[in-house]
Formats: structure tokens, C-alpha cells, sequence
């Protein structure tokens, strides 16, 4: 049995300054949960020489990563310096090295996570990631372990911070996207480049991930299918409103008879669903499973100390396998082969927001076009425009297949009446249906 167990630390930034704080302050908590002290033995840095927001001895640091990663007293490293390629190295290095690994980089989860899974099991270690979905929420664990005897069904997250924010503000304080996301920047939520965030991508990463576990199949970033939120306007958000909805860019992941199918869209949820009441910079995940029905994890996605609780848990989750001797154990071979639904098996609601030329027969032609594909109406809006001759029509869909949805909006154009195609959304029921 080990008398310490020593952390390397790849990186220094927000997150690993939360890290050195979690394991100074919770140091006594530390030690009842697994035996022992736990403590940072090093820790890499790109400047030495920079003050910091926590107190460390100046030996600890090093730019050298490698001098972390060699170190043989070295039980356990942590990664939060994100990248891909060079962190991709890092983190096989280690693990060939027979060390533990502990990552909060969700891009290298999502796009590595399988091949580094598999040299971890390799070697006899753990590589855990919770802090890389959902920063302080575990929802890692809780599919992992928490939910382990149950078929989940379906999976709605939201589970980027920075676009939850922009929709709260334009929801709730009526501001446009533009003072939204400006906002948002202002307040350190968005990136100076804020593509990633609100073009869904980070979102898709994340969804990934969740959805691989939850359906125990290799699903891949790119089966994810994408669209962010730069585009949604005020009037949506109004008309959605007006029908009982409220807008939020789910992550969205189902599985029936073994066949998949995981987007990230904006999304109109129907007021009564648990996810639209997660507001401001908050995530949440809401899972359906066979057995247990609706479950929800709720909590903050980001930040120092936040996503520092999830690492520094996995720390400890290392630390009880190595007093088994189960590392590199507890993963598991996908269950199912990748099938993913086409687009005839992929079934939702649709709002569809039109400007139609306000004449005889203007609506039976939308309706000639929407029976022709199956598609059924469940809600209409009607009100007339400011400029003349023109009407605002918002149609909700029943569920319709994806397939038949796509035709409409091809043809939808074509149609005479039919002066603009504003806007078109999924919809999602009070989390029951
Ligand atoms: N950019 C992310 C977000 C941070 O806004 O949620 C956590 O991954």
C-alpha cells in the first residue's frame, strides 16, 4: 500500500489552479477517502515566472512535460492543458508508463477516446474524464455507474455554457443575439472567437462522448450531426413563446433497437420539460432509461473549482482501484456494433416559421404540400404583417419523419405563396413523450 500518492499536473491554467486548490483544502477529506495523502509532485507550466491565484513551491514547476510524465514517483496525471495531437502523446506516453490518467480535454475524448481507452486497458490503467462533460456535474459517473443496470433510451443535454447564457438573456431580457453573445464575452462566458461554442461544435463533442457510453457503441464526432445558434432571432424566440415554448440548444441522443441517432440543435422545448428551466451559464443532462424513467443531472459546466471537483474525484477513483489493484478494469468493450438511423427512422415535432402572401388558397396550398409528404399540423399561428399583403404563419408539426420534414423544406420554397422560409426548429415534448 502506498504511504502518498503522488499527482503530475500537465498545465496550470484555471482548471489546474483549481485542481492544486481542491487537493491543498480538501487535503484531510482526501485522506479518509483513500488512506492516504494525496499530493501534487509536480506540475508543468509554459511560464515559470507568472504569478498565480495559488500557492505553490516554485521547484514543483517545470516547462519540460516530459519531466512530469518520466517522473517514477508519479502515480497519477492529470491533464487540463487541452489540445489534441501533442496531448494525444502525452497521455499514451503515460500510459505506457504504467501511470494513471485523469483528463478534463473533451475534443481528445471525443476524438481519441476509444484508441486511448484501449492502450489504457493495455496497460492496466485508468483514464478517466468526467471533468470533460458538463465540467462539476457527473454525469460520467452516473451512466457509467449510476445508471449501469438500465437500457437508456435518450439523452437531452445542455451542455454548453456560453450558448445557454446568450438564450437565457435573449429570452428572458429580450436582447438580440448580437448584445447576447457580446455580453456573454463581457462577462469572460464566450471566447474572443466564439465559433465553437455557438456553432454547436463544442456541444457535439460532448454529446459524443455522453452518447458512446449511454448506448455502449463507438459512436463518432462526425455521426453527430450539427447546428449552433448564430442564427436564431428575437421573433423566433417570440413565436415560440406565444406557443408555449422555450429555446435551448439540446444535445439530442437516441437509441432504439440498437440503431442510433445523436444531433445538437436549437431547440424549442415545450415549457414544461425539466431542461427549460436550466438557465444563464448552467448545464443539464436529462436521461431516459427503460427502467428508471426520467432522471436529470444539474449543475455549473465550467469553471475553476467546479470541474477541479470532478478531477480531483477521478484522482480518487484511481487511488481506490490502485488499493485493489482493479486499474484499468472497469472498461468495458462496446455492446453493439455503430448503426446509425437514416433519415426515415429519425422522428420529431417541427416549427416551421413562413411568410406567406396573405391571399385565397394560400393555406391550402401549404397544406396540399405538408399531406403530400404525411405530415400532420398540431399547432398553427396566424398574424398579419406590417408590410402589406403579407402574413406571418408559424406551423408545428406532429411527429414527422426526418426524411418527409427535409422534402418539405425543399419544396416549401417553391411554393408560390410562400414569400420566405424565417426559420425552421426541432421540438421536444414535456420530457414524458
Ligand atoms: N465553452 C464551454 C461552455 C466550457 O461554454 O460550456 C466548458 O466546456
Amino acid at each position: 500500500m502506498k504511504d502518498n500518492v503522488k499527482v503530475g499536473l500537465l498545465g496550470l491554467g484555471t482548471v489546474g489552479t483549481g485542481v492544486v486548490k481542491m487537493i491543498q483544502n480538501h487535503q484531510e477529506q482526501l485522506v479518509h477517502q483513500v488512506g492516504c495523502p494525496v499530493s501534487i509532485k509536480k506540475v508543468l507550466v509554459k511560464n515559470p515566472d507568472k504569478v498565480r491565484d495559488v500557492e505553490l513551491d516554485s521547484s514543483l514547476l517545470t516547462t519540460d512535460p516530459y519531466e512530469v510524465i518520466n517522473d517514477p514517483d508519479i502515480d497519477v496525471i492529470v491533464e487540463v492543458i487541452g489540445g489534441i495531437e501533442e496531448t494525444r502523446k502525452y497521455i499514451i506516453d503515460a500510459l505506457n508508463l504504467k501511470k494513471q490518467v485523469v483528463t478534463a480535454n473533451k475534443d481528445l475524448i471525443a476524438l481519441h477516446g476509444s484508441e486511448l481507452q484501449k492502450v489504457a486497458a493495455e496497460n492496466g490503467c485508468d483514464l478517466l474524464y468526467e471533468a470533460s462533460v458538463a465540467g462539476g456535474v457527473p454525469i460520467i459517473k452516473g451512466l457509467a455507474d449510476g445508471l449501469a443496470s438500465d437500457k437508456i433510451q435518450k439523452i437531452m443535454g445542455i451542455v454548453n455554457g456560453t450558448t445557454n447564457y446568450i438564450l437565457t438573456k435573449m429570452t428572458k431580457d429580450g436582447l438580440s443575439y448580437e448584445t447576447a453573445l457580446k455580453d456573454a464575452q463581457d462577462l469572460g462566458f464566450a471566447e474572443a472567437d466564439p465559433t465553437s461554442d455557438v456553432e454547436g461544435l463544442d456541444a457535439a463533442r460532448k454529446m459524443a462522448i455522453l452518447a458512446r457510453l449511454a448506448f455502449s457503441m463507438e459512436i463518432e464526432l462526425d455521426d453527430v450531426s450539427v447546428s449552433g445558434i448564430s442564427s436564431v432571432s428575437k421573433d423566433d424566440l417570440k413565436y415560440g413563446s406565444m406557443l408555449g415554448y422555450t429555446m435551448k440548444l439540446i444535445g439530442y441522443a437516441n437509441q432504439e433497437d440498437e440503431r442510433a441517432e445523436v444531433s445538437v440543435q436549437p431547440t424549442f422545448l415545450e415549457n414544461d420539460h425539466p431542461l427549460a428551466s436550466v438557465h444563464d451559464e448552467y448545464n443539464a443532462v436529462y436521461v431516459y432509461g427503460e427502467a428508471v424513467g426520467e432522471t436529470m443531472f444539474y449543475g455549473p459546466g465550467a469553471g475553476s473549482l467546479p470541474t477541479a471537483t470532478s478531477i480531483v474525484s477521478d484522482v480518487l477513483a484511481v487511488v481506490k482501484n490502485m488499493r485493489l489493484g482493479v486499474n484499468g478494469h472497469s472498461v468495458l468493450a462496446p455492446q453493439f456494433e455503430r448503426q446509425l438511423k437514416q433519415a426515415d427512422e429519425r422522428f420529431a415535432k417541427y416549427f416551421i416559421r413562413l411568410h406567406v402572401r396573405d391571399e385565397v388558397g394560400a393555406f391550402s396550398e401549404l397544406t396540399k404540400l405538408f399531406s403530400t409528404h404525411s405530415i400532420s399540423f398540431e399547432k398553427i399561428l396566424q398574424l398579419p404583417l406590417e408590410e402589406e399583403g403579407l402574413a406571418e404563419i408559424v406551423i408545428v408539426t406532429h411527429k414527422a419523419s426526418m426524411e418527409n420534414y427535409q422534402n418539405v423544406l425543399s419544396q416549401v420554397n417553391d411554393l408560390n405563396v410562400v414569400k420566405a422560409v424565417e426559420s425552421f426548429y426541432r421540438v421536444e415534448g414535456d420530457g414524458t413523450k
